[in-house]
């Protein structure tokens, strides 16, 4: 019975370490990207040598990427196991925080994987902060009011340029 009880906690304590981002209204729950549709976008803007931010980075595997391609990567995350996963896996500065608080004046590209109501709001914060020619890119869903350079549907994931 104890042992029934003690799984049941522990898959709870998981389910919850994944969902609570959204669940609190901060952002979207963990995911992780095709490294496929990263790997296009970056491709296609050539991030070898640009600062490439991702927000809400998990545990790093789209920094990883970034870093393999020659980009200075940079990631924000709020969940502190995550943050520390890919602080030691990307050996880059991750910050341990908020992404709508983490100021993006020095990005040259901003990867995104979020939720489509997350995206409405940080559309609003790219347009305040980026500098003019930085690129966002995001996986799955939509970024409104953004300029649109390229789109693999089959990927599913969006590059706009600001
Ligand atoms: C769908 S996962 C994406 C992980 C990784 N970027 C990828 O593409 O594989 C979203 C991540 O955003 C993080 N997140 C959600 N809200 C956040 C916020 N306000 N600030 C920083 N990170 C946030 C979550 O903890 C989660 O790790």
């Amino acid at each position: 019975m104890i042992y029934v009880a003690a799984v049941a906690v522990a898959a709870i304590v998981a389910v919850l370490h994944f969902l609570w981002p959204y669940l609190v209204g901060r952002g979207g729950a963990y995911s992780t990207s095709s490294r496929r549709a990263a790997e296009w976008a970056f491709r296609r803007i050539g991030v070898a040598g640009k600062k490439v931010y991702d927000l809400g980075c998990g545990y790093g595997g789209v920094l990883a990427l970034a870093k393999a391609m020659g980009a200075v990567p940079v990631g924000v995350e709020i969940d502190p196991v995550r943050w520390l996963v890919c602080a030691l896996r990307c050996g880059c500065r991750v910050v341990l925080g908020d992404m709508f608080k983490t100021p993006l004046r020095d990005a040259d590209v901003v990867y995104i994987f979020q939720w489509p109501s997350v995206n409405a709001r940080l559309a609003e914060k790219f347009r305040r902060e980026l500098r003019s020619g930085a690129y966002v890119v995001s996986y799955m869903w939509e970024v409104p009011g953004l300029r649109l350079v390229a789109y693999n549907p089959a990927l599913r994931v969006y590059v706009y340029q600001v």
